[in-house]
């Protein structure tokens, strides 16, 4: 079993991604770090929450983070994930009660400072908690076994042949979210000690979608949290249903990438992809947040493809195993 500490802001595909880890028997989630991103940090602490509380796993202590990236504004992804950043839980529990709990970058600090075992790192979201840790203590960075990251975009994405999903410069320069959102984190954590990077970026995660089929599949687990799980999938904000629009089957084929969770299931099986080794900087000035290729980089493991069938037959198994 290994032991992961998510990075996230929750968003149903890094709900789900925590959903994969819960429901796997190769994953020990043993604890959550949530910073802003898809919507505030607080609602993300939230929603960790509540997809701890949906789980039965409020043993699993969540710590808030960051709010804002390191050199620049939020911008947060309502349209996309819905107001509360998880649209489709309305009826999932409310938490009932929060622990105080240590800010996520001192909880980094300490966990990579003083264990035995340190624990792999799964990133999911702008990496400023991870960066705030490795600027206030850079030596923590050899202690790191791995991160895992979902972000950046090596090669054209398949949808629509860009370099990401968010506009960098308001026109036609295009980064992936969690790069341009922290572009200076992203380059903290490449250029840190850490051991071993695995980047999964949007040019593979958009090669996994959600939509008619597979919402069919998982409702068929037949369990009453398969079914509020494809609530929360289904539930596509406006920016999606254009997005993905010129690969609808139906006009109200319900598509979104699944991103964060394909991260999750590197971890669970990382036999299902493809890898190269490929030298890796982030983009600081005019392309903010692109991830290129570049002699100078930092040579990471890049996952090239994934066998999709595999993935979808791990994200049913875990689903199927989830116990309130
Ligand atoms: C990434 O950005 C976020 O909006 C998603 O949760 C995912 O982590 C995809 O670009
Ligand atoms: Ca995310």
């Amino acid at each position: 079993m290994k032991d992961i500490i998510l990075d996230c802001d929750p968003g149903q595909d890094d709900a789900l991604a925590i959903l994969l880890a819960l429901g796997s028997a190769d994953i020990n989630l043993k604890a959550i770090t949530v910073v802003g991103g898809n919507v505030s940090v607080d609602k993300c602490y939230l929603n960790a929450m509540k997809v701890l509380t949906f789980a039965g796993r409020t043993d699993i202590p969540v710590y808030r983070g960051a709010n804002r990236p390191l050199k620049q504004n939020l911008t947060t992804l309502e349209n996309v994930f819905g107001e509360s950043g998880m649209a489709g839980t309305e009826n999932w529990k409310i938490p009932k009660f929060f622990v105080p709990q240590e800010n996520a970058v001192d909880f980094l600090i300490k966990t990579y400072s003083n264990a035995n075992n340190y624990p792999h790192l799964c990133a999911t979201a702008p990496q400023t908690n991870i960066a705030q840790a490795l600027l206030k203590q850079p030596q923590i960075s050899e202690n790191i076994p791995g991160i895992t990251i979902m972000g950046g975009c090596v090669f054209p994405e398949p949808l629509r042949g860009r370099m990401g999903n968010i506009s960098v410069n308001g026109d036609d320069v295009y980064a992936e979210y969690n790069f341009a959102m922290d572009p200076e984190a992203a380059d903290i954590t490449l250029c840190s000690s850490i051991q071993k990077i695995n980047l999964i970026g949007l040019d593979i995660t958009r090669r996994v979608l959600y939509n008619g089929e597979v919402d069919t599949r998982i409702r068929k687990i037949g369990t009453k949290e398969a079914i509020m799980i494809a609530d929360m999938l289904s539930a596509i904000g406006p920016d999606d249903m254009e997005d993905y629009a010129p690969v609808k089957k139906t006009p109200t084929d319900p598509i979104r990438a699944l991103h964060d969770a394909v991260a999750m299931c590197y971890l669970v099986d990382d036999s299902i992809f493809k890898i190269e080794q490929i030298p890796i900087k982030i983009d600081l000035k005019n392309f903010r947040g692109q991830s290129l290729i570049a002699p100078e980089g930092r040579v990471v493991n890049v996952i090239r493809d994934i066998n999709k069938q595999a993935f979808f037959d791990i994200l049913c198994d875990s689903i199927a195993n989830l116990k309130r």
